[in-house]
């Protein structure tokens, strides 16, 4: 009999990759997705690519009856929590939009896992809990710091609720994993980031500069305290990530936890400045990119990438994809959107 996994925000790009693998290993999806930050298409992306079609939901997980019927009906055996509001800019613009979004959709999960007896829970949570570390790399030990924005709070608070609700509800076992910065696509190219108007991340604006939607790229600043000046992040391929979670998941149906809330780091242990991840992009693309140098973004930190040790041996998971499969497939999938858009048009 398959295991049955709730894949929240499972259109959307970490989730819609999460539920390929998930296909792949076995699984049966359920799919619950609003589609405020995503497109129904990408169901289709997921059937093609996996063969099968996921149960498709489409509701907001703040309708605690929709979510109830939902739980009623399916009998799930676990749950992948992507679903969640995630551009830090517009969580200091609207930050009770934020809480509202990222911790009632947790608190009316946890809710139903409770009621329906459902009893696993992996939950996507960022690395951004750590601020700007004192040292790297980053392991789980290191200090959660006092977050930078409400986007991060909510992160930081969904991690609380959890670590406090399974002290609390005997049957209810939860992993968080720590992402770091997920890039890149399916090698398919059927699925990806679809960012909705200005891109606010990087691979997706040197994508959309490289393909002539955007006129130039600004690095934002060139003279941190890095090997060439600019910030470096832990860029990991988001199917490295999308398998992360089944490993989790497994982990917790095993029965092999060591405590019944956990936490990863979930990044390569490699930190590439922007300059580098530039190079490799014209390098796997063959473009040019447009750049230039401008002043530091506010709230940026300077540098930080994951010590790996942990997730490696403990967890049982460590990425295979280097930053040139990032950034190849990420611009394969800018490439191939460009033609879906000019066929739709
Ligand atoms: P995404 O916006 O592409 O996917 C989130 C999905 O959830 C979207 O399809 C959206 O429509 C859906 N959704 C949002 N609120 C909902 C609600 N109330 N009810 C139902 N559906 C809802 O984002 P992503 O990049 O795939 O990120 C997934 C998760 O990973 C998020 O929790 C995010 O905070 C976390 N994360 C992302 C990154 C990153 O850089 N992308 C890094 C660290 C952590
Ligand atoms: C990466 C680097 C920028 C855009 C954010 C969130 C984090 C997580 C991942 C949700 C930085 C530089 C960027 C541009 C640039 N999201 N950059 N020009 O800021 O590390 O993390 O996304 O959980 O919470 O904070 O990612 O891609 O925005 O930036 O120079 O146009 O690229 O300065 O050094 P970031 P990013």
């Amino acid at each position: 009999m398959k295991k049955k996994i709730l894949v929240t925000g499972g259109l959307g790009y970490i989730g819609s990759h999460t539920c390929v693998e998930l296909i792949n290993k076995g699984f049966e999806v359920v799919i619950v997705d609003n589609l405020s930050n995503s497109e129904a298409s990408a169901l289709d992306g997921i059937a093609k690519i996996a063969g099968e079609r996921p149960t498709f939901y489409e509701f907001d997980l703040l309708n605690a009856e929709a979510l109830d019927k939902l739980f009623k009906f399916e009998k799930l055996d676990g749950i992948i929590h992507f679903a969640a509001s995630k551009a830090v800019g517009e969580s200091v613009e609207k930050p009770r939009l934020y809480y509202r979004n990222n911790l009632q959709t947790l608190l009316n999960l946890l809710d139903n896992m409770v009621k329906y007896n459902v009893q696993n829970i992996v939950f996507s949570s960022s690395c951004t809990v750590y601020g700007q570390p004192d040292i790297l790399p980053v392991t789980e030990q290191t200090p959660v710091q006092e977050a930078l924005s409400p986007y991060g709070n909510t992160k930081q608070i969904c991690e609380e609720i959890l670590r406090d609700t399974v002290k609390a509800e005997e049957n209810v076992k939860a992993i968080a994993l720590r992402y770091f910065n997920p890039v890149g696509a399916h090698d398919s190219a059927l699925i990806g980031e679809l960012p909705l108007g200005v891109p606010q991340n990087l691979m997706p604006f040197i994508t959309q500069t490289g393909i002539g939607m955007r006129k130039e790229l600004s690095v934002f600043g060139s003279d941190y305290d890095t090997k060439d000046g600019t910030c470096i992040r832990d860029y990991i391929h988001v199917v490295d990530l999308a398998n992360a979670h089944i490993v989790a998941l497994n982990r917790m149906i095993g029965e092999n936890q060591k405590a019944k809330y956990e936490f990863f780091n979930v990044g390569t242990g490699t930190g590439s400045t922007v300059l580098e991840v530039i190079n490799s992009f014209e390098k796997t693309s063959g473009e040019k990119l447009n750049y230039k140098i401008v002043d530091r973004r506010e709230g940026d930190i300077e540098k930080i990438y994951a010590d790996t040790t942990f997730s490696n041996k403990e967890l049982g998971w460590s990425s295979e994809k280097n930053l040139d499969d990032m950034t190849s497939s990420a611009w394969k999938w800018q490439v191939a959107l460009r033609e879906k858009q000019a066929t739709e048009a």
